[in-house]
């Protein structure tokens, strides 16, 4: 065997020694570096609620086959910008004072509607009109949005909210500051510090990546598990009977779909109630071409506005137990469907409404259709099969914070 120097052997341990010396000097000084987390404050504002290795679906939900109108034009929704669009949904720093996000009014329980008359914005404002359901709003021909369709598209509508005075408060006038203030404030936030640079790839909070990212997300917010759905699956159109409903229910069904026919006094002889010409199956989207439908009140006053030309589609007017969800109507003055069905059996005459609808009126007489009780049920009976059950509880429409 070779034999070891002393002058080797105490090199060697001398230099074990330093090794092990220097070590533990290391360990004591710089800790083994952790990489750092890229989403620490997605994670502590929202928990898994907001993954972004593990998106939920907005991007490719299904839809039935007989559905094909469609407002998005340039916009198709991503899985991760839709994800952004529900932060900013439910994120009460969209508002001036931090009290007031978009699903303050429009609350996933009651079909993103609002049980209130009128919705509460910030430091007591109060909306001028009923606040709307947002479901299938994508799944229309009508592209503008609001009930007078101020908002040329979602896009535009989606910024709105946020610089009304009474809203979200970002309005620039009466000494607030405008959106260009929001957009400071939300570059400041580090869950959008995160979630942005993810999404866009820089942190940049600009108003048309709002715009972008809220439209996917209301756009994504689809409902289509209705016994409807599930009747208009079984046959090849809608005016043929459906096999999964009452007979109350297809008799509904016709008078919805029958257009009605008057005589000179405006009263129906023949014919169905036709809501069918302006909420048209199977989307229940309203008819572009519509004018208004004799609801012409204005909210506290006893003046008229004749602009309100829209409604959202008729699906979850009610919850899948038939329950209504909202009140109805901009005015919110029907509380039932009852009530609706009677304003369109007795349309009133208002001399200074010169924009009713032709299809609701007779030489300036406003429309009797004379149903009867036994029509009435039948009727309501008929859109009560309209609303849908998984749309209020989906996990991807929901609030994702963990505190607000
Ligand atoms: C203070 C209550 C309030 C807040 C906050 C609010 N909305 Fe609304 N929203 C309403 C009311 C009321 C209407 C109907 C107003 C009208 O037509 O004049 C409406 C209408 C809409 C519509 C039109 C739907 C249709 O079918 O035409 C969309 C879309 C919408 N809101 C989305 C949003 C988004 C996105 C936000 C957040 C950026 C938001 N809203 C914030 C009350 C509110
Ligand atoms: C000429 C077109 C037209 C016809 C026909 C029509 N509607 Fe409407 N409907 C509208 C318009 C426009 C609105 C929005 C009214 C508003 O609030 O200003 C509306 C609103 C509604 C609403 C309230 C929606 C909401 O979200 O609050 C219900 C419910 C409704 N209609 C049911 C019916 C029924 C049932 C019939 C048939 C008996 C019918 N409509 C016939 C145009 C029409």
């Amino acid at each position: 065997m070779r034999k070891i120097s002393p002058y080797k052997l105490t090199c060697l341990l001398v230099s074990i020694i330093v090794l092990i010396w220097s070590c533990k000097k290391l360990d004591l000084t710089i800790p083994a570096p952790v990489p750092a987390d890229p989403y620490a404050a997605t994670k502590l504002a929202f928990g898994t609620n907001i993954d972004y290795s593990n998106l939920s679906n907005y991007a490719n939900q299904t839809k039935p086959n007989y559905i094909n109108n469609d407002n998005t034009t340039t916009n198709a929704i991503t899985d991760a910008k839709a994800t952004l669009g529900r932060v900013l949904f439910y994120d009460k720093n969209l508002s001036l004072n931090n009290t007031i996000s978009c699903a303050s009014c429009h609350k996933q329980a009651f079909a993103f509607s609002d049980t209130a008359l009128v919705s509460a914005g910030v430091n007591g404002g109060l909306t001028v009109r009923h606040s709307m359901r947002l479901i299938n709003a994508r799944f229309a021909n009508e592209a503008k949005f609001f009930w007078n369709e101020r908002a040329a598209n979602l896009e535009t509508q989606t910024t709105m909210p946020i610089q009304d005075h009474a809203e979200l408060g970002f309005s620039g006038v009466e000494g607030r500051p405008g959106i260009d203030s929001l957009l400071k404030k939300l570059s400041r936030v580090n869950y959008y510090k995160e979630i942005f640079k993810t999404v866009y790839g820089d942190t940049i909070v600009s108003e048309a990546r709002l715009q972008e990212t809220l439209a996917q997300f209301v756009r994504s917010i689809q409902s289509f598990d209705s016994k409807y759905d599930a009747g208009r699956g079984l046959v090849n159109n809608d005016n043929a009977p459906f096999p999964n409903f009452t007979a109350t229910e297809n008799a509904g069904k016709n008078l919805f779909l029958t257009p009605p026919n008057f005589n000179g006094n405006a009263t129906r002889i023949t014919g169905g109630a036709g809501c069918n010409g302006c909420h048209r199956a199977p989307e229940f989207d309203i008819d572009p071409n519509s004018r208004n439908n004799g609801i012409v009140g204005i909210i506290g006053s006893s003046a008229i506005e004749t602009n309100n030309t829209r409604a959202p589609s008729l699906r979850d007017l009610v919850k899948a137990d038939g329950t209504v969800n909202t009140k109805m109507m901009h005015t919110g003055q029907f509380a039932t469907l009852e009530g609706v069905i009677g304003h369109y059996n007795n349309i009133p005459t208002i001399t200074a409404n010169n924009n009713l609808d032709n299809r609701l009126r007779v030489d300036g007489i406003g429309n009797r259709l004379n149903l009867t009780t036994t029509e009435i049920e039948q009727l309501v009976a008929f859109i009560k099969t309209l609303g849908g059950a998984n749309v209020y509880v989906d996990k991807k429409w929901s609030n994702p914070f963990l505190v607000q």
